[in-house]
């Protein structure tokens, strides 16, 4: 038979649905694992968000809407560009999509030629290297730099650009180091971009769960100059309140980036769920004291992670500024022996975990930082009190 797509051969599939199978193969064999490895909130919809939904189905409000999304969603995400970002959009600047993800892969469908590079700052989510290469375009990853906390370096991006460089992907707060650019990273950034002429690509899905005082969410669109028409902003509801299965997230762009991304979305998948976008809408223009109540839950899930993995010897790690993730340098554990083995990779500290601790954590080889984990304390404080005293006797107990 003739080959298969090279472009589709050559995508890794994801090492974090990777682990939460093994977790699950685990847990049906009646072992208690605990999963630190989703990047998912635990939380359910608030209730006045799903009463919402249910009130669209009850209304009939099931057919297609318009492919980028209803008008009234639109206009909702236009307020909420104003309130939280500073931004002054119009509807027609708004396409509303699948969750972030699919928002994220139509932008790059729209801006990329086949060759086009893309700078993307490790440690990154996995999946933008992945979408850029389905587009054709090839990611240029800037290496982590953790003197300045694993925040995105404009200076190592400046080095990245060639005649190429067609667009930077930021992600603050990030998926996986939790970091939060300052304004100030984020203008030298915007700098870069405006210098060599560059679209950015901002995903700021972690938007809203952020802490401690020096933390602020900054969007990079927001910067003045022609920032504004060169950055696609991509946000959506998942994280922010408690809707990852809902499936509603968007791209906030120029009305000519808009255009293509529309296009794009019109023949790939319509318009999203219209039940969902109901209920986003509803969140979007009242869910703002769930999304507070979700922060504080978080923030103090971060405390008590951040208290606990400083007592466990020779695990590394800065407290996360935002997201719901602890990046966890675990190479102060090589050359130790656990299970016949050595520990000489993450990969093999989260094997081990697994295999020996019941803790399921995300090896970050595929987030560009090969001797760190992702711990996600999308959990309750019982069950992250008891998964952080496993990984501290996994530690203590590991042969020499
Ligand atoms: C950095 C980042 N961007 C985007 C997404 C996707 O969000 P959504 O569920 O809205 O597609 C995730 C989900 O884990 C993420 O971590």
């Amino acid at each position: 038979m003739k080959p298969l797509s090279r472009v589709a051969s050559g995508i890794k599939p994801s090492s974090t649905l990777r682990t939460s199978a093994m977790a699950r193969s685990l847990r049906a064999a009646g072992e208690d694992v605990i999963d630190f490895g989703l990047g998912e909130l635990d939380l359910p919809t608030p209730p006045g968000i799903s009463a919402a939904g249910i009130k669209a189905i009850e209304d009939g409000f099931t057919k297609y809407t318009a492919a980028i999304g209803t008008e009234e969603l639109r206009r909702a995400i236009c307020g909420k560009l104003a309130r939280d970002n500073g931004l002054s959009c119009e509807p027609c600047q708004i396409v509303v999509s699948n969750g972030a993800k699919h928002a994220l892969s139509n932008t790059f469908a729209a801006i990329l030629d086949p060759g086009d590079e893309v700078i993307i700052s490790a440690p990154y989510w996995l999946s933008y290297p992945e979408m850029v290469r389905l587009c054709g375009g090839v990611p240029v990853i800037v290496p982590p730099d953790a003197a300045g906390g694993f925040r995105p370096n404009a200076e190592a991006i400046r080095r990245a650009v060639t005649d190429k460089t067609k667009a930077v992907v930021i992600n603050s707060p990030s998926n996986p180091s939790g970091a939060v650019a300052s304004r100030a990273d984020l203008a030298a950034i915007a700098d870069v971009a405006v210098q060599n002429d560059l679209y950015v690509v901002s995903d700021e899905i972690y938007e809203k769960l952020i802490y401690g005082a020096d933390a602020v969410h900054v969007s990079i669109a927001s910067l003045g100059g022609d920032m504004a028409e060169r950055a696609v902003v991509i946000n959506g509801v998942s994280k922010s309140h408690a809707m990852t299965g809902w499936r509603i997230g968007y791209s906030a762009s120029s009305p000519e980036i808009a255009r293509l991304i529309a296009a794009v979305q019109s023949h790939q998948t319509s318009a999203p769920n219209s039940i969902a976008q109901k209920a986003a809408a509803w969140a979007l223009e009242h869910g703002g004291a769930a999304v507070l109540a979700i922060r504080d839950v978080f923030a103090r899930r971060r405390g008590l992670i951040c208290t606990l993995a400083a007592d466990i010897p020779r695990l590394s790690f800065e407290a996360p500024s935002g997201a719901f993730y602890l990046f966890v340098d675990v190479s102060g554990l090589y050359g130790r022996a656990a299970g016949g083995g050595r520990l000489e990779s993450a990969a093999d500290v989260a094997d081990a975990l697994l295999g020996i601790a019941k803790v399921a954590v995300v090896p970050c080889g595929d987030f560009g930082c090969p001797d760190h984990i992702r711990i996600t304390y999308a959990a309750s404080e019982e069950r992250i009190a008891e998964g952080m005293a496993r990984i501290a006797s996994f530690a203590r107990g590991l042969g020499r």
